[in-house]
């Protein structure tokens, strides 16, 4: 069975062509990033135009690279949500559009099932059951998960995700967008002993997050400075901004493990990417003797492989789980 995925939910446009049998045949993506920097974040209608712009171009590279006739494929999956309207809008329409001309059915896969299946998509994947840290612009979850669609939620961020403290603490230091990549590369060169910063929520029983205040200290600290704040003084606040993050992640992961029993950890999300985080987590796997999934990199931020693979994972447990239903419901 050949699924197609569609990915729009933000600033990523991805197709992707998956075979319940032979594996990821084809994926394109188009990333906005360039288009968004110069407002410093997503423009929500800007996304929704370009989505509409790139997805029958990378429609048809997903095809030619995947050596596949529109005919040949079985189902569609989209994004169904969470995700900005506009952006959703696009690829449940051209998903729709396109199932309906070729006779196909459809399957809407929530944004964060194809984040949490995606490191199954890697050479060496996990067997199930595992634990599962989400960690995107928008969402910071711990989950065990015993299988397709059989997730169990243990904590979640009480305010800003894990992405979008990267990001705003980026934006506090005057770094790009996207601020995750930029604050962790400025991050480097900074002296881990210059600043401590707190880390929220570190010794709760329970599995949450809250990361507002971490920013609110990255504020502080800026504004501690004089208005023309050295490099070396960015990089410091970096460092400890993120060494800061990256312990609470860490900590919350292995108390997950310890508490379950389980000893595999899966990570998923774009700041799965973070160098900082991967180190960190590494070391506590080595430490405490379990093992630490990863995405392959060019699948830890959006893309359409993520959803075409749950839906393929989603159709191959249930058949029936897409249907000619063409109607709007992101
Ligand atoms: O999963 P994703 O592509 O989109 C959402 O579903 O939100 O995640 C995007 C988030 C952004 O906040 C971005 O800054 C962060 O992932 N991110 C990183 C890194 N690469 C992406 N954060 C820290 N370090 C990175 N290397
Ligand atoms: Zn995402």
């Amino acid at each position: 069975m050949i699924v197609l995925g569609v990915e729009s939910s933000c600033d990523e446009t991805g197709l992707a062509l998956y075979d319940t049998e032979r594996g990821l045949l084809s994926h394109a993506l188009h990333s906005q990033v360039a288009m968004h920097e110069e407002y410093g974040g997503v423009v929500p209608e800007l996304a929704s135009r370009d989505h509409i712009r790139r997805a029958l171009p990378l429609l048809a590279q997903v095809l030619e690279r995947g050596k596949v006739a529109k005919s040949d494929i079985d189902a569609i999956a989209y994004t169904q949500g969470p995700g900005l309207a506009g952006a959703l809008l696009v690829g449940s329409s051209v998903a729709c559009s396109l199932a309906l001309a070729l006779n196909k059915p459809v399957l809407g896969v929530h944004h964060l099932e194809g984040h949490l299946l995606s490191p199954l998509l890697a050479s060496d994947p996990p067997q199930f059951p595992f634990i599962a840290l989400l960690v995107s612009g928008g969402h910071t979850q711990l989950m065990r998960v015993d299988g397709v669609g059989r997730y169990t939620l243990l904590g979640e961020t009480l305010d800003d995700a894990a992405g979008e403290a990267f990001d705003k603490s980026a934006k506090l230091l005057g770094l790009g967008y996207p601020g995750g990549p930029a604050i962790s590369r400025l991050a480097e060169f900074g002296d881990p002993a210059a600043y401590t910063l707190p880390r929220p929520m570190l010794h709760s029983k329970d599995f949450n997050f809250s990361f507002s205040g971490l920013k609110t200290a990255v504020l502080t600290q800026v504004k501690n400075h004089p208005a023309n704040i050295c490099e070396q003084d960015k990089a410091n606040i970096a460092r400890a901004f993120v060494d800061a993050i990256v312990d609470v992640l860490t900590a919350k992961c292995v108390s997950a493990l310890r508490h379950t029993g389980l000893k595999r950890l899966v990570i998923a999300g774009g700041v799965g990417a973070n160098a900082q985080l991967r180190a960190s987590l590494n070391a506590a796997a080595d430490k405490k003797k379990f093992r630490v999934y990863y995405p392959e990199l060019e699948f830890c931020t959006d893309n359409g492989a993520m959803i075409a693979f749950a839906g393929a994972l989603r159709l191959k447990a249930n058949p029936s789980a897409a249907q000619h239903d063409y109607s709007f419901n992101v």
